[in-house]
């Protein structure tokens, strides 16, 4: 459920009027409603009601620091993958100890920012870091908590770019390799061991691939457990799916009453690093249709956002729904809309019937919360959209729209030019 819906032919962001949005700072622009981030949130938060859990949401998602406020305010953390998401992250007022770090390819730079800003815990993706935020921990006096990232050899059955758990994967430590390592943390002096963690794909429909991970994360658990050492956080990683077209993804009390059943005799507090489920259907965004081509082999609506813009239907052929900010075309039609890139891989709907669009029309791509600005470039040196939050009947720009210097700060002319 989410609040873009239209009043009578008109759509709205909660009560306020997308033209009026529009209207005010441009397009395009990315709209992400507040009750809905909302929502979603506490959604995830009761499903695991019955457990102890800590929601560390996934800012890869969605890093505007107006999201992470939000969900900081209902008591979440992080899951971060690099030392600027911890820094948007602390900048929204994050608490440290609810922060987890994960990623293949943790820079010493950014394990010491981690280590000196005091995170809870660092997930462990290959035998090097270990010893590398080891040392680093050494170093700076501090004692690095981390969990192993395990990977468990599960087939989440999504897209394979998004398929992180099996053992072809690069991320984490193949699970039949896990315990030689739990027990090399354990001789290393400036490493505490906290927790076990997997995150095993993204936009899982199902939660039995969840589960199968669990059931491989338990024998490891009493392997760990058996050589002494006290484990108090499973980390289950994100990817609890969402509806982008007719997908039926369960819901996260499903989700949450599955996992809980799983792990309840454990002793264990729980950790999720949910993206896509709080805020892919929170945000939407908009273009507006510049020109139509029409007849000839094919027709096409000509769109001001692009693939710079909303990577994933270029990327990973992704479906996203398209709404008219008015609905007042005349009819559908089977065809493309494209942006202005010059790249024939630019379209964020392909061959699809679609609304009978004319120039000037508004139009909402939806589901594009998650993994929509966080992705978007300057490609063809086109300044990335603004971002509004909604809040009832009111909005506030949240990222201004960027400006032609933008485009070339930091760069300079040589000397020898
Ligand atoms: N935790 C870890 C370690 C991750 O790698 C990810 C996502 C998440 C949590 C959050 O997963 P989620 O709950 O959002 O499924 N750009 C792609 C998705 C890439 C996901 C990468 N990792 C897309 O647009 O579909």
């Amino acid at each position: 459920m989410h609040h873009f819906q239209y009043k009578g032919e008109e759509l709205f962001a909660e009560d306020v009027a997308i033209k009026d949005i529009v209207a005010a700072v441009g397009s395009p622009v990315y709209i992400y409603s507040k009750a809905t981030l909302e929502r979603h949130y506490k959604a995830m938060d009761d499903a695991f009601a019955q457990a102890p859990h800590t929601i560390c949401y996934s800012v890869k998602a969605n890093s505007n620091l107006a999201v992470l406020k939000t969900f900081i305010n209902l008591g979440g953390g992080v899951d971060i993958v690099s030392g600027g998401e911890l820094y948007r992250a602390l900048a929204a007022g994050v608490d440290p100890k609810k922060v987890v770090y994960s990623g293949v390819g943790k820079r010493d730079d950014e394990i010491a920012y981690a280590l000196e800003s005091g995170i809870l815990m660092f997930n462990i993706e290959s035998e090097q870091e270990l010893d590398r935020i080891s040392d680093i921990a050494g170093r700076i006096g501090k004692k690095a908590g981390i969990a192993i990232r395990v990977n468990p050899d599960v087939d989440p059955q999504t897209h394979p770019y998004i398929t992180t758990g099996l053992k072809k994967a690069k991320f984490g430590i193949n699970i039949e390799r896990a315990l030689e390592q739990y027990q090399r943390a354990k001789g290393l002096a400036n490493i505490e061991i906290l927790g076990i963690d997997c995150h095993i794909g993204s936009q899982l429909t199902k939660v039995s691939p969840f589960v199968d991970a669990i059931k491989k994360l338990k024998r490891l658990l009493d392997g760990v457990r058996g050589m002494g050492i006290d484990i108090k956080y499973l980390d289950l990683g994100g990817g609890l799916g969402i509806q982008y077209d007719d997908e039926a993804p369960p819901l996260p009390a499903d989700y949450g009453s599955s996992i809980q059943e799983e792990t309840k005799d454990l002793g264990l507090h729980l950790i999720f690093e949910p993206g896509r489920n709080l805020v892919g259907n929170a945000g939407i965004l908009v273009g507006k249709c510049l020109y139509t081509k029409k007849g000839e082999e094919k027709n096409f609506v000509i769109v001001d956002a692009g693939m710079n813009d909303l990577a994933r239907p270029s990327l990973y052929g992704s479906f996203h729904g398209v709404r008219p900010v008015f609905r007042n075309q005349d009819g559908v039609i089977e065809g493309d809309i494209v942006g202005p890139i010059c790249e024939s891989g630019d379209f964020l709907v392909k061959e699809r019937e679609i609304p009978n669009f004319r120039q000037g029309d508004l139009i909402a791509f939806m589901s594009a919360g998650a993994y929509g600005f966080t992705m978007s470039s300057n490609y063809n040196s086109r300044p990335r959209a603004a971002e509004v939050m909604v809040d009832g009947g009111k909005f506030e720009v949240v990222r201004d729209r960027e400006k032609l210097e933008d485009l070339v700060r930091g760069e300079r002319v040589p000397s020898f030019l």
